[in-house]
């Protein structure tokens, strides 16, 4: 039985472990810095980074403990044309659990969590290559602005901020 549940401190390590789950389907696993600790203080402390729904399988009439199959991290971005945004920034799936519907459900919390917090609008990045999930999305609606408006994604790395900062 699939149960969807807010993220907890004692979760960090899983969603750590499923951040790097996603970084390898996406074959990036060696682009993740980040710590137990960063997600800790980062996620849980007075003024949250970011927030994850995490998905829990039970077995059906079973004791063991329920295992955690998927989560999606996301938080509250502010845009100046449209307002609150929420920003879907990691979803995933484990692989023999996929296709069953819990992808459309953890969509639909998010959708309801949008509407609650007054946002119009949930944006996302999707690798180029990652061709089902972009199915996925587009089945549901999404629209691909970098096509159809062609917005283009920068990035300053440290480096540049530490120039730019000492300038
Ligand atoms: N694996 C994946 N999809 C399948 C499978 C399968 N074995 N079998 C069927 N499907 C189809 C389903 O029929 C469904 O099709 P539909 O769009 O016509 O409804 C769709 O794929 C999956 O729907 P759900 O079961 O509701 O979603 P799922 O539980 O598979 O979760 C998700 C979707 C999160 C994209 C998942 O497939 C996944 O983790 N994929 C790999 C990681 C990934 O690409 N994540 C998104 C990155 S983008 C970002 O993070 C913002």
């Amino acid at each position: 039985m699939f149960n969807p549940r807010k993220a907890e401190p004692r979760d960090v390590p899983t969603i750590l472990r499923l951040i790097k789950e996603l970084a390898k389907y996406e074959e990036m696993e060696d682009r993740v810095l980040l710590t137990e600790k960063d997600l800790l203080d980062d996620g849980f402390g007075e003024h949250p980074c970011y927030q994850c729904f995490l998905a829990e399988w039970q077995e059906e009439q079973s004791n063991e403990e329920p295992k955690v199959i998927g989560f999606a991290m996301y938080y509250f971005t502010y845009d100046p044309w449209i307002g609150k945004v929420l920003y879907l920034e990691d979803f995933f799936v484990v692989e023999e659990f996929r296709g069953k519907g819990i992808g459309s459900k953890i969509l639909k919390l998010l959708s309801d969590l949008a509407i609650e917090t007054r946002c119009s609008n949930m944006h996302f990045v999707v690798a180029e290559g990652n061709h089902s999930s972009i199915e996925f999305y587009k089945h549901r609606g999404a629209e691909d602005l970098s096509k159809e408006e062609g917005w283009r994604l920068f990035c300053f790395d440290k480096d540049s901020i530490l120039k730019m900062a000492a300038s």
